[in-house]
């Protein structure tokens, strides 16, 4: 489906972030992940458990049940079900027949996120973990802000694809983010096996009001933009503002903000945004003195979560569209390559054979 492929929509085989740490308790949480509905919770112990979010009785959703113990009951006909997915209580029964199970999720708590396989648990590794990668979202060194969340009600890969071109910057989030000509800057491109990232070094950059009252910095400035794509929905990279003239390659930048975005689909035309932000002990000492304004950086959040809102409420009314390529898509379309590849990866080894039919919008050109 736009803006990949018709007939593909999303890997399973892989950890997505599926809820903060602090959002899953003693009361059941439903959230629906790659189109289907799971049921959150944490056991006595404390250990967080995702089962399939729906009574195998008669569908109701176990969000709107309670907790008992280590298990979820459900708040129709009161079935019990145990941590490992196994009914072991049916009030107006004795016995348990074999099909009243409920699928079991393998699920990681890593950071403030809990991490979730949405595909064959015999694959899940926690090795997988793409964070593995980013020590400053681990490294007690670095302060971290609190995670964000937003329910964002637009299909994953368009906010995928917000993250992939950063060229909306300058428009967009004009009055915060936006300094420097970020559109106007060639981006430099790396890739690997299943990752992919951006580079743009903007040297004398004018900055915004927003950056120089929440930020400390007055400018110019070089600024460093860094992101990377743990594909199918990890975003991290850094926001890094030198002294303008400054060897970037030796000197120390004066603010040094790394960024991480977590990207889940929910349903087919909704998805999970979460995000969250470190930065180095010098430049925390620095956001000390100029408190970050906390309502306008959640202004730039909520930019990007209407813009896709906006673009998914368009293509629900009028249907998917031709796009007109940019230059500046290249990196996005590498990123959609990248998902497909996955996808297609995952139905060839199931033996399904992918709709080809139509135009390959991800695919490279
Ligand atoms: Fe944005």
């Amino acid at each position: 489906m736009y803006p990949l492929s018709a007939g593909l929509y999303a890997p399973r085989n892989c950890w997505y972030v599926a809820a903060r740490s602090a959002e899953v308790g003693r009361v059941p949480l439903e959230r629906f992940i790659l189109d289907e509905p799971v049921v959150f919770y944490r056991t006595e112990a404390g250990e967080a458990v995702a089962l399939a979010g729906r009574c195998p009785h008669r569908g109701y959703p176990l969000g709107r049940g309670r907790i008992e113990g280590d298990a979820v009951v459900c708040g129709y006909h009161g079935l019990r079900f145990e941590a490992d997915g196994h009914c072991s209580h049916i009030p107006s029964q004795e016995t348990i027949p074999p099909g009243c199970r409920l699928k079991t999720y393998p699920l990681v708590e890593h950071w403030e996120w809990l991490w979730m396989w949405p595909g064959d648990p015999a694959l899940a590794d926690e090795a997988l973990i793409p964070d593995n990668r980013t020590p400053t979202l681990t490294d007690p060194a670095w302060v971290k802000r609190s995670p964000l969340y937003w329910k964002v009600e637009g299909r994953y890969q368009l906010l995928n694809d917000n993250l992939l071109d950063l060229t909306h910057l300058t428009v967009l989030h004009a009055d915060t983010i936006g300094g420097g000509d970020v559109a106007g800057t060639r981006e430099r491109h790396e890739e690997g096996e299943d990752w992919m990232r951006s580079i743009r070094w903007i040297p004398n950059a004018v900055v915004t009001d927003w950056v120089r009252k929440s930020r400390g910095i007055v400018g110019p400035v070089d600024r460093e933009i860094m992101l990377t794509f743990a594909a199918p929905g990890f975003h991290y990279g850094h926001d890094r503002y030198f002294p303008a003239g400054a060897d970037h390659g030796n000197d120390r930048p004066s603010l040094d903000i790394h960024i991480f975005h977590a990207v889940t689909p929910a349903t087919r035309t909704s998805c999970h945004y979460f995000a969250s932000s470190a930065v180095d002990p010098v430049t925390f000492e620095l956001s000390r003195k100029h408190p970050p304004d906390t309502g306008s950086a959640v202004k730039i959040f909520t930019e990007d979560v209407e813009a896709i809102g906006e673009i998914e409420r368009l293509l629900g009314a009028a249907g998917d569209f031709e796009e007109v390529p940019l230059r500046a898509d290249v990196h996005a379309l590498r990123g959609r390559h990248m998902v497909q590849a996955m996808i297609r990866a995952e139905l060839s080894s199931q033996g399904a054979i992918p709709d080809r039919s139509r135009p390959q919008h991800g695919d490279a050109h």
